[in-house]
């Protein structure tokens, strides 16, 4: 009875079923009724009450051992879970993944560098915590004066001697660290983020992102001035897109305009977001006020040049009919899934 009881045991041990079917298979050998255990139980009866002793032990484990073995299959099978090579199948297809998109404002950003590459601008950037002389005194805003204002700043260190330190609120800082830093012509454009100390709402956030443009050499003039933005929004909204420019005031061009292009959703006949006046202003702009020039070492009765700058969001807004700045920042994955990059 022991050999007997042995070689089941390595026949257990060997045993691993692939399917629920050959699990039932087994129970019934073994553990049914008429099963294996229950015969060798009926033997038992029969047997010395000496040798009763020693296999009374070695049959209850045995019969612990094949209950165990098909109680854990039998979780197994229930559970899914098919470990054995024979039950994986390799020509199933596999689970796709998702794969993510651009974030709007990175594929405006993304079409307006390569418009600007086109007519040989270089892309240019800087740090985003400025002292006051690249942000404001290089760029012509005088000390204590209320241009100071148009930009409200978020100062990281009041420091009267040696100057503030604050979050950049435009990336004309870069055009200054560029012309100080090289020789004329400068033709470049400067992407990046900008920060103002402004209360959150669906117009207005606290941070935003510019590309800023900066062309410097002899002669030029603000007719080159024109012809660059003109050619930029043709790119950018497609043909027979028209453009006017009105005055305005920065401290650091002279003269200086602000550029309006025909509302690219309704074609200028009103809508919404023109507010029916078939117009929408989209950027700053004019020619580099000599002081700048002369600020960052470049002399200004030898070089002449134009500078302008635009909000990113704006650009996008109007591209796509985004009504509420705060989208943008705040990642729901609803809103951003729909941007599908035609450029990667
Ligand atoms: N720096 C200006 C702003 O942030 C934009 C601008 C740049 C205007 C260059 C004119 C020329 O509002």
């Amino acid at each position: 009875m022991q050999d007997k009881i042995n070689q089941y045991i390595s026949e257990i041990n060997a045993f691993t079923p692939a399917s629920s079917e050959e699990l039932e298979t087994y129970r019934i050998k073994f553990l049914g009724t008429k099963g294996i255990i229950k015969d060798l139980f009926d033997e038992f009866k029969t047997v010395s009450a000496e040798e009763k002793r020693v296999l009374g032990k070695v049959l209850n484990e045995f019969k612990k051992l094949a209950e165990e073995k098909h109680q854990s299959y039998k979780e197994q099978f229930e559970s899914g879970a098919e470990l054995t090579s024979s039950t994986f199948d390799l020509t199933l297809p596999g689970e796709g993944f998702e794969i993510g998109s651009r974030h709007p404002l990175s594929l405006v950003r993304k079409e307006i560098i390569e418009i600007f590459k086109k007519l040989g601008f270089n892309v240019a950037e800087g740090p985003e915590i400025e002292d006051d002389w690249h942000n404001f005194s290089a760029l012509n805003f005088p000390e204590e004066h209320p241009a100071r204002d148009m930009q409200d700043t978020f100062f990281i260190k009041k420091d009267a001697e040696n100057g503030d330190i604050a979050l950049r609120t435009h990336t004309s800082s870069v055009q200054v660290r560029m012309m100080e830093n090289g020789k004329p012509p400068f033709r470049a454009i400067m992407p990046g983020r900008v920060y103002r100390n402004e209360a959150i709402s669906a117009r207005a956030h606290c941070f935003f992102h510019q590309v800023e443009g900066l062309y410097v050499d002899e002669n030029v003039s603000f007719a080159d001035l024109k012809q660059t933005l003109f050619y930029f929004v043709q790119e950018l909204y497609g043909e027979g897109t028209k453009v006017r420019f009105r005055p305005s005031y920065f401290p650091f061009t002279e003269p200086s305009a602000e550029m309006d292009i025909s509302c690219s959703i309704c074609k200028g006949s009103g809508c919404q977001m023109c507010k029916g006046s078939g117009w929408v202003e989209i950027l700053g702009c004019g020619m580099v006020d000599p002081n700048v020039l002369e600020n960052c070492g470049i002399d200004s009765s030898k070089y002449t040049g134009f500078a302008f700058g635009m909000g990113i969001e704006r650009i996008t807004n109007l591209k796509y009919q985004i009504k509420d700045l705060r989208l943008f920042s705040e990642n729901d994955i609803r809103f951003l899934k729909q941007f599908q990059s035609e450029i990667l």
